[in-house]
């Protein structure tokens, strides 16, 4: 029997949150509409953020209420503080996904908190929440931070601990800026998968050097089977020096059920989804596969002359 492998569509927020020019809220919903019919596990359909900070994220709620939920998706969101939970509470989110760095340096700049206080305030959301919704938590930086450089291995694994005590039921390890390469992957979800054994792992890659696909593969041989992607591969955090796109969604799908891993994606209705998006956001995308098309799309022989 195949591997069974689930995705989390990231584009309308990690995607679309480093986009200079904002994107109308119609286009917003009438993609995440076209992706809610692509097979995936969840989307990540925005953030419950400070709208001076992400400004192209401001319309949350508007989003939030003109989407229509397929049954088989999850609609998460990304939430920073108290305020945000209420706000993502209030459009009736089916998960809240919270988030701090294992960097102290990138999570005071894109917290403004340190990362005791951080998780102290994240504390209170969880109590606050008390089990209204599932709750899944990105650590960010955990392959290497733009700013400290090496975020040691057992510090990842302590903060991802301290949230796994605290019940969560997800956690997402985030390669912020893509400084991971594939022993390394292999390295940190051996040491989490004994260390935060009961909570289901996420990881969530960014092909700013070029590794993306190469530390999906290592991940999912490694165990795991949760992935974060981003449509076209845009994508990046505004508080993070040098970001970059995500992992391409449709570069990454093709390559695993290729491999014979069960994605519970349509590939041709996601590569049909990809191809607007250079129109959604005015310009080119990194993604492969909306150039180069499927391994099956054949061409017709040249003409011998
Ligand atoms: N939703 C809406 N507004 C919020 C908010 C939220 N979740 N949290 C704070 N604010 C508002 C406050 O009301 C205040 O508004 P005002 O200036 O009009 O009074 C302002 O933001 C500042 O609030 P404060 O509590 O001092 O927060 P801060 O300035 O320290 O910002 C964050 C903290 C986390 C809210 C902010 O930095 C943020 O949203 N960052 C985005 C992080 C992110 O998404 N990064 C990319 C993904 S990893
Ligand atoms: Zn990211």
């Amino acid at each position: 029997m195949s591997k069974r492998l689930y995705f989390n569509e990231v584009v309308t927020r990690d995607g679309f949150q480093i986009e200079s020019n904002f994107i109308p809220t119609e286009n917003k919903v009438a993609l995440i509409d076209a992706l809610s019919t692509c097979g995936f596990a969840k989307i990540e359909v925005t953030s419950f953020t400070s709208p001076k900070a992400i400004p192209m994220l401001r319309d949350a709620e508007i989003v939030m209420g003109q989407i229509t939920r397929h049954p088989d998706v999850v609609y998460t969101v990304l939430v920073p503080n108290l305020r945000g939970a209420e706000r993502a509470l209030d459009v009736n989110a089916d998960e809240l996904n919270l988030v701090m760095s294992t960097s102290e340096t990138h999570n005071r700049a894109n917290l403004r908190m340190a990362r005791d206080d951080s998780f102290a305030a994240l504390r209170e959301v969880i109590g606050f929440v008390d089990g209204r919704r599932p709750i899944t938590v990105s650590l960010s930086t955990c392959f290497g931070c733009p700013m400290e450089g090496d975020v040691p291995a057992a510090t990842v694994a302590d903060w991802a601990w301290r949230f796994a005590d605290l019940g969560v039921q997800g956690l997402t390890i985030c390669d912020t800026t893509g400084m991971a390469h594939p022993a390394q992957v292999q390295r940190l979800t051996e040491l989490l998968a004994q260390r935060v054994s009961t909570v289901p792992l996420t990881l969530h890659f960014h092909n700013t050097r070029g590794m993306g696909l190469a530390n999906v593969l290592a991940a999912a041989q490694s165990g795991i089977e949760r992935f974060d992607g981003s449509l076209g591969g845009l994508g990046g955090c505004p508080y993070a020096p040098g970001a970059s796109g995500n992992i391409c969604s449709e570069d990454t799908i093709n390559m695993l059920s290729l491999m014979g891993f069960e994605t519970g994606i349509d590939i041709v209705k996601l590569l049909t989804v990809a191809r607007t998006l250079p129109h959604i956001v005015g310009h080119d995308v990194p993604g492969q596969l909306i150039k180069a098309g499927l391994v099956t799309d054949c061409h017709p022989a040249p003409v011998q002359g």
